[in-house]
């Protein structure tokens, strides 16, 4: 038996995982760990929730000890587009959160981390194609800075200390149940949003932009399968490159207009342009493949139709 928590659990990949790891382990086995966003209803209803900060350690280890948690997922970050209006503050959130959870679970004994890191681990002078598993590792962001650090230190706590510490390069995440914030993969979600509002969309990087995104179902499918891998098959820990489709926004915007034939898209590319400019088109995932067996169940097309379908769901009952 697990007892796992999920800090960042009201965000967009924590909300949606806090769930998944509930339905498989039961609700009082996963612990939401919430700091200032609300949590939606359904976190409430179906197992335990506390205000955690991972930048508060001693509140940290109250919640730990009082669940007596032996597996800590840690999803809280400021994401790329926030972390260049504010790098301090994603140095301290990303780094010293980072630290903490790390020398928590070292000091309790914890049977494992998961750290998430992202392909803002990849710089301008990576190779942009099929970027490999092994490769240039020089960001041109914080929030990519604090990634590389991040799969250093969890791959340092492995080493050293004999730890379980596991993680994934998330590509751009598509969802309709909890909107990203501060990332520059976030025009990927919006898109749908005001497809289904408006019929209209102003990008905020241009119409050739290719990056690596992933459909929700497949990042927590990611997720959880490496969680459950065995350790002693994983030839990395804390940076397994994960690919599930790569697509520009114009052939984002050709995928809404086969079902809203009147879709139109602009583009006023902003700041984020150069970050997303300097991330790979597609990633190598053979590594995650073979050793965990990772393969992604959806395209863009089938991503299309189903976030459609629920965000249009949403619209007529007045939610959004
Ligand atoms: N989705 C993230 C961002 O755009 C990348 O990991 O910042």
């Amino acid at each position: 038996m697990k007892n796992i928590l999920v800090v960042g659990s009201a965000g967009q990949i924590g909300s949606e995982l806090t769930l998944a790891l509930r339905n498989i382990y039961g609700g009082d086995q996963v612990v939401a760990g919430v700091r200032k966003t609300k949590p939606s209803e359904k976190l409430l209803e179906t197992g335990p929730c506390e205000v955690v900060d991972a930048l508060d350690k001693e509140g940290l280890v109250s919640v730990v000890d009082k669940y007596k948690v032996d597996v800590i997922i840690n999803m809280a970050a400021i994401l790329s587009g926030t972390g260049e209006k504010n790098p301090m503050l994603a140095w301290d959130v990303n780094m010293n959160g980072l630290i903490n959870i790390l020398e928590l679970a070292r000091e309790r004994k914890m049977k494992q981390v998961l750290v998430p890191s992202s392909i803002a681990v990849f710089g301008p002078t990576t190779p942009v194609d099929n970027t490999p598993q092994e490769t240039i590792l020089k960001p041109t962001t914080i929030y990519g800075v604090t990634k590389v650090a991040g799969e250093l230190l969890g791959d340092y706590y492995v080493k050293k200390y004999g730890m379980d510490v596991r993680g994934l390069r998330y590509p751009g995440i598509i969802s309709h149940e909890t909107l990203p914030g501060g990332g520059t993969t976030d025009y990927a979600v919006a898109i749908y949003y005001e497809a289904i509002k408006n019929k209209k969309y102003t990008c905020f990087v241009n119409e050739k932009t290719r990056l690596p995104m992933m459909y929700m179902p497949d990042c927590l499918k990611a997720t959880i399968d490496l969680m459950e891998a065995d350790f002693d098959k994983l030839n990395y820990h804390c940076d397994y490159n994960v690919g599930a489709m790569d697509f520009t926004v114009a052939e984002m915007a050709e995928s809404i207009k086969k079902h809203i034939p009147d879709f139109e898209i602009s583009y006023e590319p902003d700041f984020r342009q150069d970050i997303a400019d300097s991330w790979p088109n597609s990633v190598d995932d053979s590594a995650a493949r073979k050793d965990w067996g990772w393969k992604p169940d959806y395209d863009l097309d089938a991503m299309t139709e189903d976030m459609l379908k629920a965000i249009g769901e949403k619209h007529k009952k007045g939610l959004i």
